[in-house]
């Protein structure tokens, strides 16, 4: 099946949640379970790319979602270079909070797809609002490598994951 051609914010009422399976439990539980709550309260947002076609219950499968959040570190987590420019209270960042394609289409160009989206997005919000840097804890290696691609670089460990930054000038570089 083949992926309509604009993300677009996650609606339980048409997007099927329940068919997503990404490979990582923890992700799938997620989209499933947490993204309409947490965008209830107002604390992430769940953009996501559906398939071209419903399924017979007449919603549309998820090929691809990004979660995307607000957040802060301290400048100590930093390099030093870089932390020498920043004030000493908290920093703000955005989290990269979930990335992740389903199983069915991974190895196409879905992933690199969806993070250049994801850096897209954040990159207007950006204009309004900033932020030093995107952050992503990875979930495990393959994660790590992905993000490595791309040029995340390593910050520290975070909650038993290894927490990783692009800054925002570095993006802003892609875009503009
Ligand atoms: C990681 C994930 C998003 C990659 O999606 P994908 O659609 O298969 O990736 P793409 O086909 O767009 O690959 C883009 C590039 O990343 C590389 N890549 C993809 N998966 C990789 C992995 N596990 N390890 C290292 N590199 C990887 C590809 O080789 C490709 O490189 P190239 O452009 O030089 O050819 C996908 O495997 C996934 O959803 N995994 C489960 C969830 C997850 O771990 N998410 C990370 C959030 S913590």
């Amino acid at each position: 099946m083949s992926w309509a051609n604009a993300f677009i914010e996650l609606d339980k009422a048409i997007h099927d949640r329940s068919s997503f399976d990404c490979g990582e439990a923890k992700l799938n539980s997620f989209l499933q379970t947490q993204a309409t709550k947490h965008m209830e309260v107002g604390v992430s947002r769940t953009m996501l790319l559906p398939a071209s076609a419903p399924l017979p219950n007449g919603k549309y499968p998820i090929c691809a979602f990004y979660t995307i959040a607000p957040g802060a570190i301290s400048r100590e987590t930093l390099p030093k270079a870089l932390a020498k420019k920043l004030p000493c209270y908290p920093v703000p960042v955005f989290l990269l909070a979930q990335l992740a394609v389903h199983s069915e289409y991974h190895g196409q160009g879905l992933g690199k797809i969806t993070l250049i989206k994801a850096l897209e997005y954040l990159f207007e919000v950006n204009a309004h609002m900033r932020a030093y840097a995107i952050i992503v804890d990875c979930l495990n290696d393959d994660a790590e490598q992905f993000y490595l691609k791309f040029g995340f670089e390593a910050l520290c460990e975070y909650d038993g994951r290894t927490r990783m930054f692009i800054p925002m000038k570095t993006v802003a570089q892609l875009f503009s």
